[in-house]
C-alpha cells in the first residue's frame, strides 16, 4: 500500500529540495501517493491565503506531511511562520520536534528533543499603548505540566532505546525560576521511572560552549521550544552544516500526521539556482518513512546520504547521487 503524503514544497529552495527527497524515497522502493499543497509566502502574496481551516482538516487525513521550507522576504515576519508552520505544529499537536545530528568522523551523534507546542512560541502576550512613546510589549512563555511532562517522557524513552542511555536537560533554571523550576521538577519525577538512563543538566549558555567544543558528550537533549530552535541551528553548524540537519515534528500519539522538514529555511538568496543541499530534506524524508514503518528503507537512505560525497554538485545531481547508491 502506498503511503499518502501531503507535500508542501513551500518557498525558495523548498520545492527544489523536496523534489530530491521524493526522488530518493521512491528510489528506495517506498511507494508514495503524494498530494501537493500550494502554501507559503508566494501563495500568500498571490491571493492572501495562509492556511485555511478546511485545508488544515484535509491535511489531517494524510499519513504524513513533507515540507520544504516556507518564508518570503516580501511578507511581514510572522504571517507565514505563525499562520502556517506553527499553526500546523500546534493544531496537529506535534509536541516533539526531533532533530538528530551525526558526524561519524568526529564521533558526534546526538538528538535534540525540542518541545514544539509551548514556551515563548505559544503566542502569549501583546501590546499596550502601541505606537506611543510609552509602548509596552510582552511575550510570555507558556509551560504546562502536561506539555513539559510528555516531551520529557518522550526524551527518556528515546534515550533508553539508544546504546548510551544518556539524557541532558537544557534550560536556564538559574534565571527562569518559574518555568525552569517546573521543567526541573518534572524532569526529576520522570527520571525516577527510568533508573537505567543517566541524566545531566546544562544551562543553555553553557550548552552553547559544549556544542562547539565537545558535542561528543551529548546523546539525547531535551529542551524548551526557543532554546531548542537556537541550539539546533548550532547543532547543524557543528555537525557538517545546516544543509544536513533534518527534523520531524511528531505527534507520538499518532492521532494526527507528523510533519517532516529540513531545519534550514527557504534561502531566497540561492533559490532557483539548484545550489541548495537537498540532504537535510532527504534525511527528513528518511525519518518520515521510518515512522511509517519502512525502517529498512530509512536505514538505506541514511547510509546512502552518508556515502554521498558529491556535495558540490547541483541539487538534482546530489539527489541522483544518493538515489544511485540505493
Ligand atoms: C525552525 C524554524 C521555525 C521555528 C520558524 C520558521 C518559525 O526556525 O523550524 O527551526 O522557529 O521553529
Ligand atoms: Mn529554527
Amino acid at each position: 500500500m502506498a503511503h499518502r503524503i501531503a507535500v508542501i514544497g513551500g518557498d525558495g529552495i523548498g520545492p527544489e529540495v523536496v523534489a530530491e527527497a521524493l526522488k530518493v524515497v521512491r528510489a528506495a522502493g517506498v511507494e508514495l501517493d503524494t498530494t501537493d499543497f500550494d502554501l507559503g509566502g508566494e501563495r500568500f502574496l498571490r491571493d492572501g491565503t495562509v492556511l485555511p481551516d478546511d485545508v488544515l482538516d484535509e491535511l489531517r487525513s494524510f499519513d504524513a506531511i513533507l515540507l520544504g521550507a516556507v518564508g518570503t522576504p516580501d511578507v511581514p515576519p510572522g504571517v507565514i511562520e505563525r499562520g502556517l508552520l506553527l499553526k500546523m505544529r500546534f493544531a496537529l499537536d506535534q509536541y516533539v520536534n526531533q532533530r538528530p545530528f551525526t558526524l561519524a568522523d568526529e564521533g558526534i551523534d546526538f538528538v535534540v528533543i525540542r518541545e514544539n507546542t509551548e514556551g515563548t512560541y505559544a503566542g502569549e502576550g501583546g501590546f499596550l499603548r502601541k505606537d506611543t512613546p510609552n509602548e509596552i510589549a510582552t511575550q510570555g512563555s507558556v509551560n504546562t505540566r502536561h506539555g513539559v511532562e510528555r516531551v520529557i517522557r518522550y526524551a527518556f524513552e528515546l534515550a533508553q532505546s539508544r546504546p548510551r542511555k544518556h539524557l541532558t536537560m537544557v534550560h536556564k533554571t538559574n534565571v527562569l525560576t518559574f518555568s525552569g523550576d517546573l521543567w526541573q521538577r518534572t524532569f526529576d519525577i520522570v527520571a525516577a521511572e527510568y533508573p537505567d538512563v543517566a541524566t545531566a543538566y546544562n544551562h543553555v549558555d553553557a550548552a552553547c560552549i559544549y556544542f562547539v567544543q565537545d558535542p561528543q558528550r551529548y546523546d539525547v537533549i531535551v529542551t524548551d521550544n526557543l532554546f531548542g530552535d537556537i541550539l539546533t541551528d548550532l547543532g547543524g553548524a557543528v555537525s557538517g552544516g545546516i544543509g544536513f540537519a533534518s527534523s520531524g515534528n511528531l505527534d507520538p500519539s499518532r492521532q494526527a500526521p507528523s510533519m517532516f522538514e529540513p531545519v534550514h529555511g527557504s534561502a531566497p538568496d540561492i533559490a532557483g539556482q539548484a545550489k541548495a543541499n537537498p540532504i537535510a530534506a532527504i534525511l527528513s524524508a528518511a525519518m518520515m518513512v521510518e515512522l511509517l514503518g519502512e525502517t529498512d528503507a530509512a536505514e538505506r537512505i541514511r547510509k546512502a546520504c552518508a556515502a554521498t560525497t558529491e556535495l558540490t554538485a547541483s541539487t538534482p545531481e546530489i539527489g541522483d547521487a544518493v538515489a544511485r547508491r540505493l
